[in-house]
């Protein structure tokens, strides 16, 4: 149950905000029908994402990744950006100064029209030559397997981040950033347990920015929060856009 004075405190602080920082995770993607990591959807076959989403698991056998990632491809493809999406490209308009961090790997902020954006995990219609590095768009569900690169015969590995390796240091700079020099910053439906977007925060807190929280459960990030409004992102992003 959300209070109006909570949602009034949010909608306020964001009118007013000179640097606004949205961080979101698996949670905003929920309302579109994209299970999220941790929630009891969160298995394919018998096993946990962490089990995939590594490279040595991909060293040990890209076959059985790559299948995971063409189920993951072809259940995407059915899918499309919610309210909630639309609400912060709407809201990426309206702000002098916005930047938004997002840990999904859907591509749905890009599609629902955000461009100021970090997708800090990589992107999963993108796909990245072992060999030569070389990166790009692929959006053919499934992806004939196995892929290799049209360019040095490679093989192709999905462009997104795995357990146990860095995240891109520009990226990273430019998030730590605009975290140190936001004032408002706003943390939609993520579980905030896995880092550095776990920190992100602590980060934004000390350098006094409000932190509001969007989520229907209590998390780690909560004891940060100024103000949590405890519901769906789909229905209470739209209504921060009505000042
Ligand atoms: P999780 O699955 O860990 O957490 C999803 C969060 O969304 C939970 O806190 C839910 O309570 C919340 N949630 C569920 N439905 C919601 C809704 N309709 N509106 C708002 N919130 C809702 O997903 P992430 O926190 O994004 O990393 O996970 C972080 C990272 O862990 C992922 O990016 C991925 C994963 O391993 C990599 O793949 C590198």
């Amino acid at each position: 149950m959300v209070s109006l004075s909570d949602l009034d405190q949010v909608k306020h602080r964001l009118a007013s905000a000179r640097s606004l920082v949205v961080l979101t995770g698996a949670g905003i993607s929920a309302d579109s029908g994209v299970p999220t990591f941790r929630g009891a959807d969160g298995l394919w076959r018998a096993y946990r994402a962490e089990e995939l989403a590594t490279p040595e698991a991909f060293e040990r056998d890209p076959r059985l990744v790559w299948e995971w990632y063409n189920w993951r491809r072809a259940l995407l493809a059915t899918k499309g950006p919610n309210d909630a999406h639309y609400a912060l490209a709407q809201l990426e308009q309206r702000e002098g100064r916005f930047w938004l961090i997002t840990q999904n790997v859907d591509g749905l902020h890009r599609e629902a029209g955000s461009r100021n954006l970090s997708e800090i995990h990589g992107n999963i219609w993108m796909v990245r030559c072992t060999q030569c590095g070389r990166v790009e768009e692929d959006r053919s569900v499934p992806i004939k397997l196995l892929p290799s690169c049209t360019r040095c015969a490679g093989l192709l590995r999905p462009h997104v981040v795995w357990f146990g390796e860095s995240l891109d240091p520009m990226d990273m700079a430019r998030c730590h950033d605009v975290l140190r020099s936001c004032d408002v910053l706003l943390i939609i439906g993520t579980s905030g347990v896995v880092y550095p977007a776990a920190g992100f925060a602590a980060i934004a807190k000390q350098a006094g920015a409000f932190v509001g929280e969007i989520n229907p459960d209590e998390t780690p990030q909560t004891a940060f929060a100024d103000v949590s409004l405890r519901g769906r992102a789909k229905d209470l992003v739209p209504l921060l856009l009505k000042w």
